[in-house]
Parts: structure tokens; sequence; C-alpha cells
């Protein structure tokens, strides 16, 4: 089996960013009026009114403060409550693979590596902007790759599920380099008019390049091992698809973006995700002190603080698990590779992390790494 390595990654900041406190505000704009335009059916019973948001609720809940957004003004008008992202003609860039050309070019100069120089793109993201051609291949051609490429979608599983399936590439001796492009634009799947969760997504691209440890670069990070884990589950679920155009009392329904039984995922998601990194590390002889680091998936503060404590047998410091939400809210599947992208510099040769993703399916995936000796 061919040895492989992560050589770099990559980064694009969507190019506008929203506080708690204007998306608090353009929230509790719209419940209010609402609430004024239906005052006799709330009087009568006929209809629940809209409680208030909070941004002391939405921090101590999740832990975040801000989010990045493709699109501002469209999510905070509280007449549309969406990103505004207009269509673009077909000779025209996607937007989606536009964010991916970034990230990946991103990834590629710290890799000192040449876009001919990759084999294969992989697109994996929680939602794609369109079935075909795949936003994967647009990357490629964007980029002048040569081999293949392809999307892969698994919720909040997708990045690491693209980075695994890159690995398994390069061990098989498909191809010795393999780029894991990310773009999530959550801010198009969530509902901004649903006070439960209309706070927790931002947007963001993350680019991993993948190859084969004997043309890494020197600074690149041996991969270790790989597990990925699924076990289906209706807790988060988006009902958008291809068929919803065949179902005419369907338009419009609020399940067709994002929902979910926040507590129930918590409380299921946290076992399940702390025992698979238990059982893989048993596997790799890997005790709890010799994890320099975890970066683990960015849905919740609670959740990262009660998964990294579960693995180490005692409350991790910022250091040992750090969290990126604060500034980039849950990016779905990018969000663990930001954290690794952000905080992974510091790691001396030999020193062992984790890269650990989880969320809707319920999908998860743990990435064992070291940085190269
Ligand atoms: N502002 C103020 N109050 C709010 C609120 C908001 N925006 N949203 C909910 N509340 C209220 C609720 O109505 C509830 O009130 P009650 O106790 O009077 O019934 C209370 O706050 C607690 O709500 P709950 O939804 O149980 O909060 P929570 O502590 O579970 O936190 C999440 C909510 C979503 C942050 C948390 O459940 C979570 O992160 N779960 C995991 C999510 C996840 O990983 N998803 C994967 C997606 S990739």
């Amino acid at each position: 089996m061919i040895a492989a390595a992560i050589s770099a990654t990559g980064l694009f900041t969507p190019p506008f960013s929203i506080s708690n406190e204007e998306l608090v505000a353009s929230y509790n704009a719209y419940a209010e009026r609402f609430n004024r335009e239906n005052a006799e059916a709330i009087a009568a019973g006929r209809v629940e009114a809209l409680e208030l948001s909070s941004t002391e609720f939405i921090e101590k809940a999740s832990g975040i403060k801000s989010r990045y957004v493709m699109n501002k003004e469209g999510i905070l008008d509280i007449d549309f409550m969406h990103p505004r992202i207009p269509d673009r003609p077909n000779e025209q860039l996607s937007i989606m693979a536009e964010m991916g050309v970034a990230a990946a070019k991103d990834a590629l100069t710290r890799a000192g590596r040449d876009a001919r120089d990759v084999d294969a793109v992989i697109c994996a993201a929680s939602n794609m902007q369109r079935a075909y051609p795949a936003i994967g291949i647009e990357i490629q051609d964007a980029l002048g790759i040569g081999g293949y490429a392809f999307d892969l979608v698994c919720g909040c599983g997708s990045a690491a599920y693209g980075i695994a399936t890159a690995v398994d590439m390069v061990r098989v001796g498909r191809a010795k380099s393999v780029l894991v492009v990310s773009p999530e634009i959550t801010s198009a799947h969530n509902n901004h008019q649903s006070r439960d969760s209309h706070f927790i997504f931002g947007d963001l691209c993350t680019a991993v390049l993948v190859e084969a440890a004997d043309v890494a670069p020197p600074h690149a990070w041996a991969v270790l091992g790989v597990k990925l884990k699924s076990q289906f589950s209706n807790n988060i679920r988006n009902n958008y698809g291809f068929l919803n155009i065949c179902d005419p009392e369907g338009v419009g329904k609020p399940d067709k973006l994002f929902v979910q039984e926040g507590r129930k995922v918590f409380k299921e998601v946290v076992p399940l995700v702390s025992e698979m990194i238990l059982s893989h590390m048993a596997e790799l002889n890997l005790a709890p002190n010799l994890l320099r680091r975890m970066w683990l998936h960015q849905a919740n503060s609670n959740m990262i603080r009660l998964i990294s404590q579960r693995v180490l047998g005692r409350e991790a410091t910022e250091d040992e698990s750090p969290s990126v939400l604060h500034e980039y809210a849950n990016t779905s599947s990018a969000g663990a590779v930001i954290a690794f992208h952000k905080h992974s510099d510091d790691l001396k040769p030999g020193e062992r992390g984790l890269i650990c993703a989880f969320g809707a399916g319920y999908s998860a995936a743990t990435i064992f790494v070291a940085k190269a000796a």
C-alpha cells in the first residue's frame, strides 16, 4: 500500500460577515412583524406567536459570534431572508466552482505545486448547486487539471469523506495527487426564519491536497489512519431535491431547507463520535497522551468540549481542541478542515493530531495525521 500524506490546505473566505447582533435584529424584526400581522389569530389561539431570538442564547448554546456569507443583504432583508445569488450564464464559472478554484489555488501555492501535477479533483460538500455536470469537473477544467473529477455529498461528513476517498485513491495507486475541495454555501440551505437554527451556519470553502508521501513536500502530514462510519438518522434533514418540482404542494415547505432536532443530535452524536475516536486510537496504538491536537467538526462549542473530554479523560485546553466557531459558525463539512488549516503550523515533527468530522446522515470520519519528521 502506498503511504498518503496531506501536502497542504487552502481557504477561501467569503466577502461579507454577519454578527449575531445583526442576525438577531433581522430575525426579531421579522418575528415582531409576523406577530403584529397575525395578532388576531394569535389572540384566538389559531396561530402560534413567534418568540424572539437572543444573542446571549446563541453564544452560550453554540459558541458562535459571527459568520461569513456569500451575500449579506438578502439574508438580513426580512422580506427575503436568503442569500441573493443570481443564476449565472452557463458560460460563466459557477459560484461553487469559483469558491473552489480560489481555495484550491491557495492549497496548491502552499504545497508549491502546479495544477498540472494534480491527477484528480473531488468536490465534497453538503449541497451541490446542480446535479450535473459535476462541480468538481468544472473546478478541474478551470484549474487546467488532467485526470478526472467528481462530486461527493454526505452532509457535514462530506469534506472528511472526500479526504478519505482521496487517501484510498493514493493508497491503491490510482492517483498521486488529489485535490479535495469543499465549497459550503450553507446560508443558502439554512432557514433564517427558524429561531432554533437561523444562527447556526456560515459559508466558506476549504481545499486539501492529498498526495503520495514520496512526492509530498517536506512539511506534509503523514496520514496514519482513516475510518468512516455512518448511521441513518432523520434528526438532521434537508428534503430539497430534483423530485420537488413533481409535487405541486411541496413548493416553499420549510423541510426543503435545513431542519434538525438539535438536542437529539447532540445526545446521539457525542457518544457515537467519541467511541469511534477511541476505538480508532486503540487500533493505532495511540494513547490519549500521544495525541497533540484534535481538529473537530465545528458545529457547537459544547459538543467539541464534551467529545474532547471523553477522548482525553479530562477537559481539553483550547490548544488541544481549538475552535473556530466564534468567527466562522458551523460551515458544515469545511469546519474541521478550517480548524486544521488555522491551528496546525505550530506542531512539531512527529506530533500527531486528529481531523474529525460528523453530521447529517449521521456521517462521521476520523483521520489521524502526524507532522512529517
Ligand atoms: N434565541 C433564544 N432562545 C432560543 C433560541 C434563540 N435563537 N433558540 C432556541 N431557544 C430556546 C428554546 O426555545 C428553548 O427554550 P425552553 O427551554 O423554554 O424550551 C431553549 O432556548 C433551549 O433550546 P434548545 O434547542 O434545546 O437549545 P440547545 O441548548 O439544545 O441548543 C443547538 C441548540 C442547536 C445549539 C444545540 O442543540 C446543538 O448544537 N445541537 C447539535 C447540532 C448539530 O451538531 N447539528 C449538526 C448540524 S451539522
